[in-house]
């Protein structure tokens, strides 16, 4: 089967085996599965944080696993838990709707609530870090349904346990969050400031900010069913303190901004359009025009073709700076 619809770059490539996971009970089969065949198993989501390089021997699971609940908690917060394969902006907006604040800012992310947590997907001065509580998940090794609770999940910057140490262990089958009955509506990141004064609005209700957050992310990033594309392709890179302030010496218009105690974070976008990247193509490979983070599949470009362009990316910039750049999608086989 192609798994050209289940990928946001729409890579033609196919997998072996394939299935379409509803319910958490289906596990046990898939396991057994993998094990009486000896494949490796990739789970996806809304495949939009994946680059599939070539034909996948192997089973993929697509999780749809839906359900929404909420419940108040002593404290007067809300308990929300949703199924791993609901879509995550599909969930924002129906959280904004129930009254349930904190999500507002991540309005618009591509992809699934089960998904989420695997990078710690973040926007707008806000991380899924900041309003997860738990997640279920259910352990591939053991065939056990497990509890990770937020700070066993390791979260770091778009990255956590279930990317790093154990890709492929854990199929995660709900989220759950803690959410705020108060609105308080985080405005410091930049361009939310210039947006709320164009039109002249002082106080955003919860709807309002999440579609001024869908407009800023449209004039800057692809929308995946135009353009192939996974979002920022790579991190923005975290550098010692005084290799930054060098930096800055040699380049003022240098985007950074302050980290952890010691480290600064650069703004990748800015150091591969200072290079002259930014709309640049070979074949159906490019930089997208208007955000040179963010690299795009015109056409039939190949997982390889991206690959071969983040390199040449990657070696530019290194060779310039001295700042060696992460991908941040994961990719396989
Ligand atoms: N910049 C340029 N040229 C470019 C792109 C950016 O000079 O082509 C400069 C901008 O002028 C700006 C700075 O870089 O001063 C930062 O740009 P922007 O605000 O667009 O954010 P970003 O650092 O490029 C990060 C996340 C995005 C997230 C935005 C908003 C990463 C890798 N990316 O992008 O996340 O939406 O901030 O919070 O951290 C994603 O992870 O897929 C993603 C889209």
């Amino acid at each position: 089967i192609s798994l050209k619809p289940y990928n946001s770059f729409g890579f033609d490539v196919s997998a072996r085996y394939f299935a379409v996971l509803e319910s958490a009970g289906q596990l046990a089969e898939v396991r057994d599965f993998i094990q009486r065949h000896d494949l490796p198993v990739l789970f996806i989501g809304g495949g939009s944080n994946l680059v599939l390089t070539a034909d996948l021997n192997q089973l993929v699971v697509v999780n749809r696993i839906h359900g929404l609940q909420m419940s108040p908690n002593p404290d007067g917060s809300i308990c929300v838990t949703a199924g791993a394969g609901e879509e995550w902006h599909g969930f924002v907006r129906w959280t904004l709707e129930q009254g349930c604040y904190g999500l507002e800012n991540l309005s618009l992310i591509p992809g699934t609530v089960g998904a989420a947590p695997i990078q710690n997907i973040g926007a707008y001065g806000v991380e899924l870090k900041d309003c997860l509580s738990s997640l279920d998940a259910f352990d591939m090794e053991t065939g056990q349904a497990v509890v990770f609770s937020a700070d066993e999940c390791e979260f770091g910057y778009r990255d956590s346990i279930f990317k790093r140490r154990f890709p492929g262990r854990y199929l995660i089958t709900a989220v759950t969050f803690t959410l705020s009955r108060e609105f308080n509506p985080k405005l410091q990141y930049g361009g939310i400031a210039d947006q709320l004064k164009a039109r002249q609005i002082a106080t955003p209700e919860p709807l309002q900010l999440s579609d001024l957050i869908g407009d800023i992310r449209n004039a800057k990033l692809p929308q995946p069913a135009q353009i192939g594309n996974a979002g920022s392709f790579f991190k923005n890179p975290i550098i010692p303190v005084d290799q930054a302030e060098k930096l800055k010496h040699d380049y003022p218009e240098l985007v950074m901004f302050a980290d952890q105690p010691g480290y600064c974070k650069l703004a990748a976008g800015w150091l591969i359009d200072r290079q002259g990247w930014k709309g640049h193509r070979q074949g159906d490979a490019g930089v997208y025009s208007k955000q040179a983070l963010v690299l795009v599949n015109h056409g039939t470009a190949s997982g390889a073709d991206i690959l071969e362009l983040a390199a040449a990316i990657q070696a530019d910039v290194y060779q310039q700076f001295g700042v060696m750049l992460e991908i941040e999608p994961r990719c396989y086989p």
